[in-house]
This record gives structure tokens, C-alpha cells and sequence, in this order.
């Protein structure tokens, strides 16, 4: 750390030497805005916005025939983009399938896995959790017969923030059923030890999947080489796959024979597909898991993305989405904002290997900062009650992009401006 520098130079040496500058030009990125968002919507790139109008002609010029003249063909696209995807998360290419949203995946994928049997009945999750999952999770124990509350194990947190692997292992106790739990935190942007983790929940016999909604696109995976048995994202998020684009799902091939919970003719074995048959004969790969047609134009974007990653390249993106988040504590620190009058909280990791995407930095007065910052050009997003989250994005943000950020978190402060909101929390917030 001792490289880095508070002062204007330091943060347009950083940018100097960035090997992914060029990335930035690719994206739309908000004129006079500083965008720090990305973990919640990704922004359009051009390469995905020349994909989608890609399929429009196609659709303009084809009509049905796209659904096999269009290349790639949008009958197996979903299946296609899977395999594209795969290698970015260290699957096998029929591994990945590209469909519908993630809740629906979290049910689809339960369903699967979630066999209550003898004293194993219960749901290991975290109180950190995003509340879709519980909520769903809660669902399926009561459509199985057992109690929301009582069949549902919640690891709590020490602090409010964090998670420990070992009260997680802890908790794998005889009763457990099915783990589920994030890879990065959404609030604190912990990264949890996958591979610990689904190592000890096999050692007990117990299936585990990973909610990557907040890891994929800012951390690379290796879901087979950590014996993960199921995992899901948003793709909207770091994938920049636009606004309620269509979600991912991985399954471990070996547990190809098992049924999806939620069974749909897009998920019959494609040779036959179109004989309609009413016995449902699954694809024998992640494709099985699919429900209904696809969302050939809210997937489309990832097409036109993941060249994008692919082209930088994951590891790469990762150092440098380390280098922003480490350079934004280290100037919190430097310029004196986690001390007295500025009062503010690092509510992340600061160790880099246990960090994800973003920065939390916690208020007491967030929601009123939040508001000061958006209405100086700057977009984090705010979590209730105290929470501000920084998503530098490897391929477009810059460290000059940070340094603006922390020194309107300072001038903010100073002038006092976030008094002059009053603090209502907006529908999306
Ligand atoms: C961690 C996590 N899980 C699940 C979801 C729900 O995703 P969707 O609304 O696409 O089902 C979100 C949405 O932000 C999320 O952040």
C-alpha cells in the first residue's frame, strides 16, 4: 500500500498504468456522472448494445425463422451463451445455462436439492442473507411440510457485517439438509471461502450452492475444481446484462439426472423437443433446468459483454476491481474520514483475499450523504440504514473516479451539504 498516494498525481498515475483503460471507451458511461453502481446494474457496453440490435434485425428480418436461421440460432442461444459463460466461472461448457431470474433459479434449484428425509430436514442459510433467498427458501420448507422457522438454520453474525466459516461449518450439524449461502455478501461485500466451505458441507453429506450474484464478473470462480454442487447469479450486475436481464445457473455434472423442481418443455432434451410429447424427457445438462422460451432479447447483452471479459480477461479484471477498492480504504484512511468529524465506517474487508466488488462505508447519517452525493454527480447506492456502497468497475471506472468519490465523501462533511436533504427513502434504494 505504501505506493499509493492521496494527492490528484497519485490517482492519475494509477490510471496511467491501468492495462484495462482502454476498456472504458466500450461503455456507455454517464456524461458528468461518476458511476459506482455496477454491482447493482452494469452498464451498457457497446459490444452488448450491437448484440441486442443484432437480434432485432433478426427478428425484423426473419420472424420465426430465427428461432433456427439466425446465427447463432436463438433455439440452443441460451445454450450457447452457457458455454460462453462456463469458462468464466470454471465450469464445463454444459455446465451453464443462461435462464430466467434469479429467484426463479433459487426455486428451480432448491427444489432439486431440498430432499427433507428422517432428522435431516432443515435449511442452513445465513442471517446476512439476501431476504429473496430467504424468502424462497422458507417457501420450499413449507411446501415440504415443515416449519419456515423451526426447519430454517440462520448462522448469525458476530458484528452485523461479517460471516465466520467457522460458525458456518459449525452449524452443518445431522439435521441439515441443503446449505445455501452468498459468495459476496451484498451489504458488507465479503467474499466467503467457497471452496472451505463446500469441502466441509460434503465431508457431512450435505449439498451446498452458492448465491453468486454479487461474485460472478468481479471475482473469478472455479465451481467445479471447489466441488460446488449448484450455484446462480444476476447477470445484471457485474455482467452488465442490462436492466432485469436474463439470470445464470450452474449444476454439477454429476448431478445431471436429477429433476428440476420446476420442470418446462424448454428444458426437454433439444433433439426432441418439438415432438410434444407429455412425458418429460430432460436435457441431460444445466439446459434441463430451463423452464419456458427463452428471453432471447434480455440475454443478448451478455453475448456482446462477455467478449468483453473474456477479451481483458478475469484475472486481470479482479486485480484491478482490488487495486480500486484497496486505493478507496486507503484514501478513507489517509485523509482522515474514518476518524472524527467525518465518522465514517469501512464495513468491508480490508484483507483483499476476503473482499468482493465493493466498498461499504457506514454513516450514521448515509441516507441524507447518499442523497449529497447523487446530486453531485455521483451514483453508489445506499443500503438501509447506514450503508453506502462503492462499486468500483474494473472496465470502466478509474482510480480518478475514486478520488473524486472519497473527497466528495470529505467535502460533503465539511460543507455540511447532506443537511440541506431531507432523509425519505426512495422506491429503489
Ligand atoms: C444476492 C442477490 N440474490 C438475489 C437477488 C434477486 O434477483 P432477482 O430479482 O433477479 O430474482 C438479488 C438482487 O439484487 C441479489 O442481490
Amino acid at each position: 500500500m505504501s505506493y499509493l498516494k492521496s494527492d490528484r498525481e497519485g490517482a492519475q498515475l494509477l490510471d496511467k498504468k491501468d492495462k484495462l483503460a482502454g476498456f472504458r471507451k466500450r461503455f456507455y458511461v454517464l456524461p458528468d456522472t461518476i458511476y459506482m453502481d455496477g454491482n447493482s446494474l452494469g452498464l451498457l457496453s457497446r459490444d452488448a448494445e450491437e448484440a441486442v440490435c443484432r437480434v432485432i434485425n433478426q427478428w425484423k428480418n426473419l420472424g420465426i425463422n430465427g428461432w433456427l436461421d439466425a446465427q447463432p440460432r436463438w433455439y440452443d442461444y441460451a445454450e450457447e451463451l452457457g458455454k460462453r459463460q462456463s469458462a468464466l466461472v470454471g465450469a464445463m461448457s454444459d455446465e451453464v445455462i443462461i435462464t430466467s431470474s434469479t429467484t426463479v433459479n433459487l426455486h428451480s434449484l432448491v427444489g432439486t436439492f431440498y430432499h427433507p428425509f428422517g432428522k435431516r430436514k432443515k435449511i442452513l442459510a445465513d442471517e446476512l442473507n439476501f431476504p429473496s433467498d430467504i424468502y424462497a427458501l422458507k417457501s420450499y420448507i413449507e411446501s415440504r411440510g415443515g416449519h419456515p422457522d423451526k426447519d430454517m438454520v440462520l448462522v448469525k453474525s458476530r458484528d452485523g457485517r461479517f460471516l465466520k466459516e467457522e460458525d458456518i461449518v459449525k452449524a452443518m450439524g445431522e439435521e441439515i439438509a441443503l446449505i445455501l449461502l452468498p459468495g459476496v455478501l451484498y451489504r458488507s461485500g465479503q467474499l466467503l471461502d467457497i471452496a472451505y466451505l463446500a469441502k466441509k458441507a460434503h465431508e457431512k453429506g450435505i449439498p451446498i450452492g452458492f448465491d453468486c450474484s454479487h461474485s460472478v464478473g468481479a471475482v473469478p470462480h472455479y465451481f467445479d475444481q471447489w466441488g460446488v454442487d449448484f450455484a446462480f447469479w444476476c447477470n445484471y450486475k457485474y455482467m452488465n446484462n442490462g436492466p432485469g436481464g436474463v439470470a445464470s445457473l450452474f449444476i454439477n455434472k454429476k448431478h445431471f439426472s436429477k429433476k428440476p423442481a420446476l420442470a418446462g418443455w424448454w428444458g426437454y432434451r433439444k433433439d426432441k423437443q418439438f415432438e410434444m410429447s407429455l412425458n418429460f424427457e430432460k436435457a441431460n445438462h444445466a439446459g434441463g433446468w430451463q423452464i419456458g422460451t427463452p428471453h432471447l432479447l434480455s440475454m443478448a447483452p451478455l453475448e456482446g459483454s462477455l467478449n468483453l471479459f473474456y477479451e481483458a480477461g478475469m484475472d486481470k479484471i479482479r486485480k484491478k476491481s482490488l487495486q480500486l477498492t484497496s486505493y478507496l480504504i486507503f484514501l478513507m484512511n489517509d485523509m482522515g474520514l474514518t476518524g472524527s468529524p467525518y465518522d465514517y465506517t469501512i464495513g468491508s474487508p480490508l484483507e483483499e483475499k476476503r473482499r468482493g466488488g465493493h466498498v461499504a462505508v457506514e454513516h450514521d447519517d448515509a441516507g441524507r450523504i447518499n442523497k449529497a452525493l447523487k446530486n453531485r454527480g455521483i451514483i453508489p447506492d445506499f443500503r438501509f440504514p447506514n450503508i453506502i456502497r462503492f462499486a468500483p468497475i474494473a472496465l470502466y471506472n478509474t482510480f480518478n473516479d475514486v478520488w473524486q468519490v472519497v473527497h466528495a465523501l470529505r467535502d460533503i462533511i465539511d460543507k455540511k451539504e447532506h443537511e440541506s436533504f431531507r432523509y425519505e427513502r426512495d422506491a429503489v434504494i
